[in-house]
């Protein structure tokens, strides 16, 4: 679960915030499209969600963590919840696609064995088996992504969160990072994704939050358009007399019993604070409870109880 409960951002000397009031709540396993113009601030908005960025005001919960109670030395453990996807990419050039994916998982202290068994099954379910000892500078944009992705969900994270995954592709590339992405949401990851790409958004008919001028102007929860000023949003219509009212501040309690603060989460190995630039390893005080492989057991098992649907060859592992 995201919650924002009436977040406002403003960076440093500005006046005017990037991100104004903003109540937000994303259930689990949900596919939500933040659309919206330039400068709208969509990309504050993920900033707050990976702690990249502290809120001016409000709280934000994500996955059961109050942000409230975090710490700095928390962050890293918020990062292996939350695998996050970049328009650039973010890959280790002068490591092979496979070893931009084991990184990952060496950096929080999955033992070789564990690499070993899970890469090939993340590449598998991004379609790269092919390219694993490729570098970076030989693949094409698409190729890239898929990487960026199956470095992202390598450790499993339960939510998945792409600031503009297609912005550098061609629309060819970018159908197919957005079938993965709603592949991967199949699997029961929440998946949240910022784009400009309104046919994208439009085919997909998912829920579309649309912000401008760091509000949220639209909620449509499902069936979704491409809509830049949230006209069409039918909470917007219906719930709270138009657009202009649609940020109304609307507090959602939660249990407390789904809280979990800061305080009770385990202390494992540090994740890197940068893709790019990743930590070096420390000592790891304890592995991962639960580790790649397993997980992709787990999701093996959830998919198969769901109804069937058309398995893809390159989906075989998982089901
Ligand atoms: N690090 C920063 N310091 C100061 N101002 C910033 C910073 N990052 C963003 N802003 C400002 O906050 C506002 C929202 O920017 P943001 O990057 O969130 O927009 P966006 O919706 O992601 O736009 P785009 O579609 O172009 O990526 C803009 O006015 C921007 O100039
Ligand atoms: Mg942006």
């Amino acid at each position: 679960m995201i919650l924002l409960d009436n977040v406002s951002k403003y960076y440093k000397g500005d006046k005017k915030p990037a991100l104004d009031e903003v109540n937000l709540h994303i259930l689990p396993k949900e596919f939500v499209f933040l659309v919206g113009p330039s400068g709208a601030g969509k990309s504050t908005l993920i900033k707050m969600l990976t702690r990249e960025e502290k809120p001016s005001y409000g709280d934000i919960m994500v996955g059961g963590i109050d942000y409230k109670y975090m710490k700095k030395k928390h962050i890293p453990h918020l990062r292996r919840r939350i695998g996050v996807v970049f328009q650039d990419f973010k890959l280790l050039p002068n490591r092979t696609v496979y070893e931009n994916v084991a990184f990952a998982l060496e950096i929080v202290g999955v033992s070789n064995s564990e690499i070993k068994r899970t890469v090939p099954k993340v590449l598998d379910l991004v379609g790269l088996s092919d390219k694993a000892h490729k570098f970076p500078g030989e693949l094409s944009g698409g190729q890239r992504q898929r990487t960026a992705i199956a470095r992202s969900m390598a450790r499993q994270p339960k939510i998945l969160i792409a600031d503009e995954p297609t912005g550098n592709l061609d629309p060819e590339n970018s159908w197919g990072i957005i079938k993965l992405l709603e592949e991967i949401n199949n699997f029961g990851t929440t998946i949240l994704v910022t784009t400009h790409d309104a046919e994208v958004v439009n085919q997909l008919k998912k829920r579309v939050i649309t912000i401008s001028d760091g509000r949220i102007v639209g909620d449509q929860k499902s069936g979704g358009h491409y809509d830049l000023d949230g006209s069409r949003s039918r909470i917007a219509k219906r719930s709270l007399g138009g657009p202009a009212q649609a940020q109304q501040p609307q507090h959602i309690v939660v249990p407390q019993t789904q809280i979990i603060t800061t305080a009770t989460i385990q202390t494992t190995a540090p994740a890197p604070a940068d893709p790019v630039q990743p930590a070096e390893p420390k000592a790891v005080t304890k592995k991962p409870s639960t580790s790649g492989s397993a997980v992709l057991e787990q999701m093996k098992k959830a998919k198969a109880a769901e109804t069937a649907k058309p398995v893809a060859k390159r989906r075989k592992f998982i089901h």
